[in-house]
This record gives C-alpha cells, sequence and structure tokens, in this order.
C-alpha cells in the first residue's frame, strides 16, 4: 500500500497526464487548421497516449487502495507561431513531466516503496522514448527549415503514427 504522500504525489501526475493530453489536442487543433494533416494526426495519437499514461496511474492508485480525485484542466492553446514552435513547446513541456516522474521516482525511493518504483519505471523509460521522438522531429524541421517539400515529407511521415494503449501490454 502506498503512503498518502505519495498517493497525492500519483494523483497529481494523473491531472499533469490529462492536461498534457488536453494541451496536444490544441496542437491538433493547430495543425488541421493549416492543412498538416500528417502532424495533426501525431498530436491526436498523442493525445490519446497521455489519456492512457493518466489511466495508467489511474488504476495503479486504485490497485494500491487510493483514489482518484480529477481537478480542473487548464485552456490549452490552440495557436502557434510555427510548426517548429508547436514541437519545441512539446519537447519543453515533455522534460517537464520528465522532471515530475523523476520527483515520483525519488518519493517512491525515499519511502522504500518498492511498487512504485516497478510501476515508475516504465515511466521513466516512456519519457526518454517521448523526448527523444519531439527531439528528432524538431531536428528535421531545422534541417529543412522554409523548405516547403520537407515539411510535406515530415507530414506524411507523421501522418503513420498510430494508437496502441500501452494498458494493454
Ligand atoms: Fe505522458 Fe508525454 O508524458
Amino acid at each position: 500500500m502506498a503512503s498518502t504522500k505519495m498517493l497525492e504525489a500519483l494523483n497529481k501526475q494523473v491531472q499533469r497526464e490529462f492536461q498534457s493530453s488536453y494541451i496536444y489536442i490544441g496542437m491538433e487543433s493547430y495543425f488541421s487548421e493549416i492543412g498538416l494533416d500528417g502532424f495533426a494526426n501525431f498530436f491526436h495519437v498523442q493525445s490519446l497516449e497521455e489519456r492512457d499514461h493518466a489511466y495508467r496511474l489511474f488504476n495503479y492508485i486504485n490497485s494500491v487502495s487510493g483514489k482518484v480525485e480529477l481537478e480542473t484542466l487548464e485552456k490549452p492553446k490552440c495557436d502557434y507561431k510555427s510548426p517548429l514552435d508547436a514541437l519545441e513547446v512539446t519537447l519543453n513541456h515533455e522534460k517537464f513531466i520528465t522532471k515530475s516522474i523523476n520527483e515520483l521516482m525519488d518519493l517512491a525511493v525515499l519511502e522504500k516503496d518498492h511498487a512504485s518504483i516497478s510501476f515508475l519505471n516504465w515511466f521513466v523509460d516512456e519519457q526518454v522514448e517521448e523526448e527523444e521522438s519531439m527531439d528528432k522531429i524538431i531536428k528535421k524541421l531545422k534541417l529543412f527549415k522554409d523548405d516547403p517539400r520537407g515539411l510535406y515529407m515530415i507530414d506524411t511521415e507523421l501522418a503513420n503514427r498510430v494508437f496502441t494503449p500501452s494498458t494493454a501490454e
């Protein structure tokens, strides 16, 4: 069973994952409006993944006899200066989430909460992938700069992303 402090911290992370999901729906809206449907698909899938992360935490909290308390979400931005701007905001947000996961892990270690450590390991690995994938898109966008053919190529690539629920693993 997790401590009250651990449960509160996990609950805060549920909120952050749902907020992430909402932020990425805002990005989906931005990309849909400017006609980059591949990017819009990428953020649609990203949003579903964040919801999946929230439910992963939700289920864990329940399994250790806690209860999830939901809070109000903040209004997300639906406009960005450019695709690069949106991706840079995404990478910075993911860095914030990584920090948040690391703090959760620090607490679990401090409390010698082995079940939570084991549970959180998945999130630690996931954040490495999240930051890497955003960084790769940013590098490509910088490489192609204002070349519309490059942007079109990345858009075509991102159209292929599909959602696979992690909770089905
Ligand atoms: Fe669930 Fe993108 O962190």
